[in-house]
């Protein structure tokens, strides 16, 4: 069942002399339980889509349903299955501790009393913090700034969370701290939106994920069917001979690696990689090994959004 419905989302921003339309006319659904990741290069939309969703900009075309709750016209009801983290580390008070910013926005988000109390531990131990508890937020290390607005979010323990580039500026370490989290939050069944540049957060949590670009849907898929549907198509060729070894540059990346040469191909359908093949017979140039290889979800992005399907 789906968690999330979002059906022609249009958000036009316009001020004194300028009109910029970020979001296009966006649809996408999110299943319960899953991991959905919105991908999109800067300025593509991703941040706006997210702040329509939560009616933080209200967009003038589209629907948002959240559980089958329409949002425009219950919102208060729609809002109680949704947290987000925006913007972590400037949404939390830099001048408090760790608990007291935990306390405050419980009571802001409407919480309080034993249940309180008992979500702020929770809270701090799952995102390994209790020993930061009568810290300064300011203090913190960006990525502890992040688990902080992360914790604070996860309070009202809500099905659905959103988070707008959750390990954005984050060190590799803290990164995976973060991506973890997000793992172990799916196994727990809650419902995971999220934007984001970082592709290995896409490689290990995503389940599904919809590439934007230009406030328009490019495509909108399991992550494994993207990997799959250009893993098909890009060949590594290791081969002998001198002679014609730049000549191969024009059908992809050459290189060396440990004393073998190798041309890497991606296509769009098997002729290419049979005039490639014809190429070498014509050159005499010995093949050695050829196989299928897997591309990384970087230039599986890069790719969609190259090739601009819209
Ligand atoms: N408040 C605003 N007023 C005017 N234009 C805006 C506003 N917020 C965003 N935009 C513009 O809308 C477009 C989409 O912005 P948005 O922030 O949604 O993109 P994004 O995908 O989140 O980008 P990034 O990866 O940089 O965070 C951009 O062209 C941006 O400049
Ligand atoms: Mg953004």
């Amino acid at each position: 069942m789906e968690a999330l419905e979002v059906e022609g989302l249009k958000k036009t921003y316009v001020s004194k002399n300028k009109r910029v339309e970020a979001v296009r006319g966006i649809s996408f659904y999110v299943n319960k339980g899953e991991v959905f990741s919105i991908l999109g290069p800067n300025g593509a939309g991703k941040t706006t889509t997210i702040k329509a969703i939560l009616r933080l900009v209200i967009p003038e075309e589209g629907k948002v349903h959240v559980n089958r709750i329409d949002i425009s016209k219950h919102i208060s009801e729609a809002l109680k299955n949704l947290s987000a983290v925006l913007e972590g580390n400037r949404n939390i008070h830099w001048k408090m501790t760790v608990y007291e910013n935990l306390r405050y926005f419980g009571y802001i988000r409407g919480l309080g009393g034993r249940f309180l109390k008992r979500r702020v531990e929770e809270v701090l131990e799952f995102v390994e913090l209790t020993d930061k508890r009568n810290e300064l937020a300011g203090k913190l290390s960006r990525g502890m700034q992040q688990r902080l607005a992360i914790a604070i979010a996860l309070l009202p323990d809500t099905p659905i969370i959103l988070l707008d580039e959750p390990t954005l500026g984050l060190d590799v370490e803290s990164s995976i701290k973060v991506r973890e989290m997000l793992i172990r939050l799916a196994k727990k069944g809650k419902t995971i939106l999220l934007s984001t540049h970082d592709m290995h957060l896409v490689e290990k949590v995503a389940d599904r994920v919809l590439i934007i670009n230009n406030g328009k849907v490019i495509v909108c898929d399991k992550k494994e069917n993207l990997i799959n549907a250009f893993k098909k198509k890009a060949y590594k060729i290791v081969f002998e001979g001198e002679d014609h070894y730049v000549d191969l540059k024009k059908y992809g990346k050459l290189y060396e690696e440990n004393g073998e040469k190798i041309l890497e191909v991606q296509l769009e359908n098997m002729e290419e990689l049979y005039k490639i093949m014809d190429y070498f017979k014509e050159k005499q140039i010995e093949i050695k090994h050829l196989e299928s290889i897997m591309i990384n979800f970087e230039e599986i992005f890069v790719n969609f959004v190259r090739s601009g399907r819209q």
